[in-house]
């Protein structure tokens, strides 16, 4: 069975739309551990599926590499055949993202190379922006530059505020991660090198 590692840093709503999806026998990956950079909420849904999971505290960018290194160590532990990063709101350093990628995808609220970094959706608002997005991606040495695997337009619409647009984001985003992650799986999809 094609094995999937999730990293998240919140409330892990994608990471639950994947566990869901890959309940279903049919479907031809499965998740066999999530980790987080801190005590993410999203961490119960693992719980619940009975999935394990490992926690592995950021303590600040001047411990970037050791930090990097103790999460590449607890990744190997599981040998995933892909690594998703779904809301994981830190930069891998050079050598974690060079021994995983390409199989080393994350997920973006933006129509990519929109509104790259860690305020997509609040700086889709603050530029007027009539649309934007969501995208999958795989992950390289730049801030979400990484080849895009798919991606979706998404109205932005009047009252519109950075909850209200998330929020229709996501469902977009799991349907895009889900479906990535079933072409990665099925080798529909090849993933090419990166780095
Ligand atoms: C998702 O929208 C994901 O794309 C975004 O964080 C959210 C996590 O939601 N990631 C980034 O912005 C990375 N730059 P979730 O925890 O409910 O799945």
């Amino acid at each position: 069975m094609f094995t999937v590692a999730v990293l998240i840093s919140g409330t892990g709503s994608n990471l639950r739309a994947l566990l869901e999806a890959a309940t279903d026998p049919e479907f031809p990956a499965r998740v066999v551990v999530v980790g987080a950079d801190r005590e993410a909420d999203g961490l119960l849904h693992a719980e619940r599926f009975g999935i394990p999971s490992f926690v592995v505290p950021w303590r600040g960018a001047a411990e970037r590499a050791e930090w990097g290194e103790e999460l590449h160590r607890q990744l190997q532990v599981w040998q995933p055949d892909l690594v998703v990063l779904s809301g994981l709101m830190r930069l891998l350093p050079p050598d974690v993202v060079a021994a995983w990628s390409p199989r080393l995808i994350n997920t973006h609220p933006a129509y990519l190379p929109e509104f790259p970094g860690a305020h997509a959706v609040r700086d889709a608002i603050a530029a007027g922006a009539t649309r934007t997005g969501a995208s999958v991606i795989v992950v390289d040495d730049g801030v979400d530059t990484g080849p895009i695997l798919a991606q979706e337009r998404i109205a932005v619409v009047a009252g519109d505020d950075e909850h209200l647009l998330h929020e229709r984001i996501k469902p977009v985003e799991r349907r895009l991660l889900i479906d990535v992650v079933r072409r990665i799986a099925t080798g529909e999809l090849q993933l090419a090198p990166t780095v």
